[in-house]
């Protein structure tokens, strides 16, 4: 009988060996931050599309907004020598991880799919390397947008801020009638990304490009970026008192909520609302940052195509080709805030702010004022995103006055460099 059984379960083992291979090649392991409501929200779209087509989807999420726990895990993963098969991944990381060789090759699903006629050329810069597609664009998303609590500013009086001193003025409205002025998590990304429209509204798209595009130690340290860092004091007189820590999505709450009257904060915040059930024009009011109109700071989320075994790159193409279909494109952007990274979809299944969103980036595009995100690590890499990051949340929490401030910033950039 022992006899029997031992051969029974090695054939057993060997059939459950092979099955796993075998669904292992129908499967991708994905690592991503998208853990709030919204987000899960807008993810759950992609999982299932391709459990539909047979692809099973191994979850490894870790918290975190803005994505900086999950690059420090997928450094751990990598240098392990496991990497995932696909990473949600922003702008220059993606091609520091490509000029690293860490990445596998997408061009023969991109090629059948027609990707270069219909992703923006702003995508394709952070989404190639070398001319070769590494990764899958996602969405567009933008950073210099206010989210606004609209019963509040209807019960004050408050029309839409058009100006900095309206906008002003309405934060002091809503604090001196009880609400928070301005919802706000204290974390580097968040103080970074609520700068990147500051900056514009102090000295215009020429200071941002010439300050996080050029990186020119004089505009750094200019006159308007000690305006655009007293700016940032005004609005940290609007935040509560327990804002230190806070994750992104919980300010958007106190805004969802009735606690505060503005969010500044990129448009994923609008998944929050949306996963609410709140609804543009009527629970909430969507607006640029007043000063950055006419521009958009832009970051792209892509999924960062891993170089894996043979057996995982069939699954991997399909999840590539899932994430470019028109679609899903719609289906997913509908519910993330984001508008999507092809442009030749229709916008008209997407909600008010998201047809503002897809007018704008297109007009920003034309007029050579659509720029990539330096909180969001689309100006530049790591490194010099980190710095402006020290300065910014360091200025924020009022280790410097705004003339030290700029001058830190030059300082810290041109030591990132
Ligand atoms: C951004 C990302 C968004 C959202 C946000 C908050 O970096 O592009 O999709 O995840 O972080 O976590």
């Amino acid at each position: 009988m022992r006899g029997l059984n031992m051969s029974t379960a090695v054939v057993t083992a060997a059939m459950m060996l092979t099955s796993g291979a075998a669904i292992a090649q129908e499967q991708v392991e994905v690592l991503h931050w998208w853990t709030s409501g919204g987000e899960a929200a807008a993810l759950n779209v992609l999982k299932e599309d391709l459990q539909a087509q047979g692809i099973g989807w191994l979850d490894m999420p870790v918290a975190g907004g803005g994505g900086e726990g999950a690059m420090t895990v997928l450094r751990a993963r990598v240098t392990a020598g496991s990497p995932p098969t696909a990473v949600q991944m922003l702008g220059f990381d993606i091609l520091d991880w490509a000029a690293e060789g860490s990445l596998g090759n997408l061009d023969e699903v991109a090629a059948a799919e027609g990707w270069d006629a219909v992703v923006p050329t702003a995508l394709q810069g952070f989404a190639k390397y070398d001319g070769h597609w590494v990764s899958a664009p996602v969405n567009v998303h933008s950073t210099n947008w206010v989210w606004a609590n609209k019963a509040i500013l209807d019960e004050l009086g408050l029309a839409q801020p058009t100006t900095w001193d309206e906008f002003v003025a309405a934060m002091q409205a809503a604090k001196d009638a009880g609400y928070v002025g301005l919802a706000h998590g204290g974390q580097p990304w968040q103080e970074a990304t609520m700068f990147d429209s500051v900056v514009i509204g102090a000295g215009g798209t020429d200071l941002y490009k010439r300050a996080f595009m050029d990186l020119d130690p004089a505009a750094l340290s200019s006159p308007e970026m000690v305006e655009a860092f007293t700016r940032m004091e005004t609005l940290r007189s609007f935040v509560d008192d327990n804002f230190s820590g806070r994750d992104w999505n919980l300010a958007s709450a106190m805004v969802i909520n009735k606690e505060a009257a503005f969010q500044i904060m990129g448009d994923w915040a609008k998944g929050e609302f949306l996963n609410a059930g709140k609804v543009p024009g009527t629970d909430f009011l969507c607006f640029r940052v007043p000063g950055s109109e006419g521009t958009v700071t832009f970051n792209a989320d892509q999924f960062a195509m891993f170089n894996v075994n043979e057996g995982f790159r069939p699954a991997q193409q399909k999840m590539a080709s899932a994430i470019m279909s028109p679609s899903f494109q719609i289906a997913f952007n509908k519910v993330k805030g984001s508008v999507p990274a092809r442009t030749d979809v229709s916008g008209d299944e997407l909600d008010a702010c998201g047809q503002q969103g897809m007018a704008e980036l297109a007009a920003a595009a034309e007029a050579g004022t659509l720029l990539g995100s330096a909180a969001q690590g689309h100006a530049h890499p790591a490194a010099v995103k980190n710095a402006i990051y020290d300065v910014v949340t360091a200025h924020f929490n009022g280790e410097y006055d705004a003339a030290t401030a700029a001058q830190e910033l030059a300082a810290a950039v041109a030591a990132a460099q």
